[in-house]
Order: structure tokens, then sequence, then C-alpha cells
């Protein structure tokens, strides 16, 4: 008999979302009468149509894929450099920053980009997440042994937690030591907070102060809208030397159901091997990609390629701002009772803090009955989430204006 990765084992709830989709099942099941009433503001996913310029650039790559002369089989697993020159281009050059097309990979979105990755990490690494945290920076280093136990708090032994607070901004503190890898995501998943340049660049020079490494997720980089607030890691100083940074078409494109994304690692990453002698972790990924993956799909590629073209920057922008006018309703009515909301204005998430004493699992419970609105609760993002809920933008706007008309009842948040 084969043996098992204890490590999962390790892991003591589902995955966050397909549990909360689980718990919203059990409630429609046992209440049947409710199930169309369900407004769903949990996991961040999309719920507009694609971009025009995506479907007929789609629509054209397919005809090409029937037609002998323009069939393609097999693409570069790293991307086509139509794909890779646009995002070079467009996401970096347009801003000054020298990132090169082939330090980019094309991938099938940024959560799988978090987990793979560690592929190229060995052992031993001191991780360092924010508190609270998207979960799946955490649950992919517990499945490869890189923590210990979960303590009561779901902690991991091992990890060190950068908790994410009102006070902090939800922008942490440098750890109080050395570490060798850090994720930090802004805008943030879930507190919708987002970093000055300021505070990027001082976790930039703590990064080369002691040689780690930064995974920058930006998958919400297009919902900013704060001006000086930075884009891209690379935008900071010394950024090229210590980070590595993630995108994602599904928020900005609307590509949660088409899947498309991409890593930048730059040239210039380096890691060290236990002999201390150095290696970029740009060939390790290359061979990584080469090896395990046989690229995204041409079509979606093209897709992809069009959200760059003048009527796609448009029609992205159409897309983000509604869903940005989707969040500003949502703040106004919790707001209006009493509530402290934060994220929002450079985000699509609201992180809203429930009234005293309540737990996020009691939120969670009493708004998706009494108000049936499913939320994601605030310690499903870790220990700091406690209390806390966040609220997805979105959603179409029907179904905002009525979550709007539900949340306004004092009765839902009383203590
Ligand atoms: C979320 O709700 O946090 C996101 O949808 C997660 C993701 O993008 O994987």
């Amino acid at each position: 008999m084969a043996f098992i990765n204890e490590n999962y084992l390790k892991l003591q709830a589902g995955y966050l979302f397909p549990e909360i989709s689980r718990r919203v099942k059990a409630f429609t099941d046992a209440n049947p009468e409710v199930a169309a009433r369900i407004i769903r503001c949990g996991i961040g996913d999309v719920t507009e149509p694609l971009p025009a310029a995506c479907i007929s650039a789609m629509h054209k790559a397919v005809d090409e894929m029937g037609v002998r002369e323009t069939f393609r089989g097999y693409g570069p697993e790293q991307g086509y450099d139509f794909l890779r020159n646009a995002i070079a281009d467009n996401d970096f050059k347009a801003r000054g920053l020298d990132i090169e097309a082939d330090e980019i990979f094309v991938s099938d979105g940024s959560k799988c980009d978090c987990g793979n990755l560690l592929d190229i990490f060995g052992t031993g690494n001191r991780i360092a997440v924010t508190d609270p945290v998207y979960p799946v920076y955490v649950d992919t280093n517990v499945m490869l042994g890189n923590t210990g136990n979960a303590n009561d708090k779901g902690q991991f032994d091992g990890l060190t937690y950068l908790p994410c607070t009102a006070e902090n901004g939800f922008v942490p503190e440098l750890p109080s030591g050395p570490v060798d890898l850090i994720y930090l995501c802004y805008p943030n998943n879930p507190t919708g907070a987002v970093a000055t340049r300021e505070q990027l660049q001082n976790w930039v020079n703590f990064a080369l102060s002691c040689n780690a490494v930064i995974v920058f997720d930006a998958a919400y980089e297009a919902y900013i809208s704060t001006p000086g607030i930075p884009h891209s890691i690379f935008e900071i100083p010394g950024a090229r030397e210590c980070a590595l940074e993630l995108r994602s078409f599904s928020k900005n494109g609307g590509f949660t159901g088409l899947r498309c994304g991409y890593a930048v690692i730059p040239k210039t990453l380096m890691g060290r091997k236990r002999n201390g002698e150095k290696h970029p972790f740009h060939a390790l990924w290359l061979r990584n990609h080469t090896t395990k993956f046989n690229g995204v799909a041409y079509p979606v590629q093209r897709a992809a390629e069009a959200l760059y073209s003048p009527e796609g920057k448009q029609q992205v922008m159409q897309l983000v701002n509604f869903y940005k006018e989707n969040a500003h309703l949502l703040q106004q009515a919790l707001s209006s009772v009493g509530l402290d909301v934060y994220g929002y204005t450079d985000s699509s998430y609201l992180w809203v803090r429930g009234p005293k004493g309540a737990t996020s699992w009691a939120l969670f419970d009493r708004l998706l009955q009494h108000a049936n609105i499913v939320t994601t609760p605030g310690s499903g993002f870790g220990a700091a989430g406690e209390g806390y809920f966040r609220l997805s933008a979105f959603n179409s706007r029907s179904n905002v204006e009525e979550a709007c008309r539900r949340l306004i009842d004092p009765e839902l948040f009383k203590g």
C-alpha cells in the first residue's frame, strides 16, 4: 500500500471556500424556501460577462485552430511571445519598469502559481505570512511539510505570522528576526488594504538585508485608485533582487472561469545552494514550467492579449469600475448601521468589523440565516481576522442593491 503525504492531515478544515459552500448547501437543504434568495458575497468570483474584445479574440483563435495552415499544437510552456510582450510593454515598460518579456511566465492563474512556486524553494526556509492571509500561501506550505502542526488558533508551528490590524492599516510590521520567504499581497486579500511606496520600500530593504524573497501577489492591482500607491513591487528600487510577482487576469478581465495569469521572475533574483553558491530562481522556474506544464490554451492567451488592446483596456476599466461602484454601495450600507468598514477604495473587498463579542463564524451564520447573504468569515483567513467578515463586491448590481437593503437592518448587527 502506498504511503500518503501526512502533511495534508495537519490541515484541520477543508479549504475555506469549499467549506463555506458546504455550510451554505446544508442551510439551503434544510430551508429550501430561501434557496432562491441567497446572495453570494463570499468567494471573490466575478459575475459579469467577459469583455467583448476577449470574445472576438477567442472566436478568431478558435477559427484558426480549425484550419490546417493556422492550427497550433503545443505552445511554448512559458506563454506565447505575443502575450508576454503585451504584458511586458503594458504592465511594466509603460510604467517605466525594467521587466523583460522573458521574465514573464504565463500560467493558468495565481492560485496555481502560488502553490507550484514552492517547488523551486528548498526545505528549511523560514516563512513569514500576514495574518489574516489568503489561505493558499499557508496551506500549500503545510502540504509540503514546511510547517509543524496547528495550534488551537489554527496557526502553524514554524511559520512567522505578521498581524495586520486596523491599527497598522493592515500592513504588517517587519519581523523581529530574519526570514527567507515573505508573502505579501497588495491590494490585500482579504482586507482590501494597500501598501504605500514607503511601506513596500521598507519590506524590500528588509528582504535585501536578510537575503529573503518576497512573493508579491498583485492579483487585485487593477483596483488601485489612490494616487501614488505602487501597482507592482518592481516600482520599488531593489525589488528585482529580492521579489517575484504574481498577477492574474481573473479580477480585471473576469477570467476566473477562463484561467490565465502570470508570474514575473526577474533574472536577477537569486537563491542559494546549501554550500552558499548563488543560483537564479528564473532558471529553476523555467525548468519547472517546461517539465510540468504545457502552457495555457491558445484561444485563452489570445483573449488575454486582447485585454491590452485599446478597446480591451476600455472594457476592463468599465468592469473594474462597475465592481468598485458595487463596493461603494455596500460600504455605504454597512457604514450606515455603524460598522467599521475597511478596504473597498482600492479593492473589490470590504473588510468589516462585526459587533463586539461576535465571532466571525457567528456573524457568518447570522447573515446567512437572517439576511440570506453569504460572506467569508474573517477568522477563515487567520486568527487576526476573528470578529471580522469579508464581503465581495463581485456581483450583479441588482444583487448588490438587494444585499444593501437587507444589510441596513440594525437588528442584524446587534451585539
Ligand atoms: C477569494 O475569494 O479570496 C478569491 O476568489 C480567491 C482566489 O482568487 O483564489
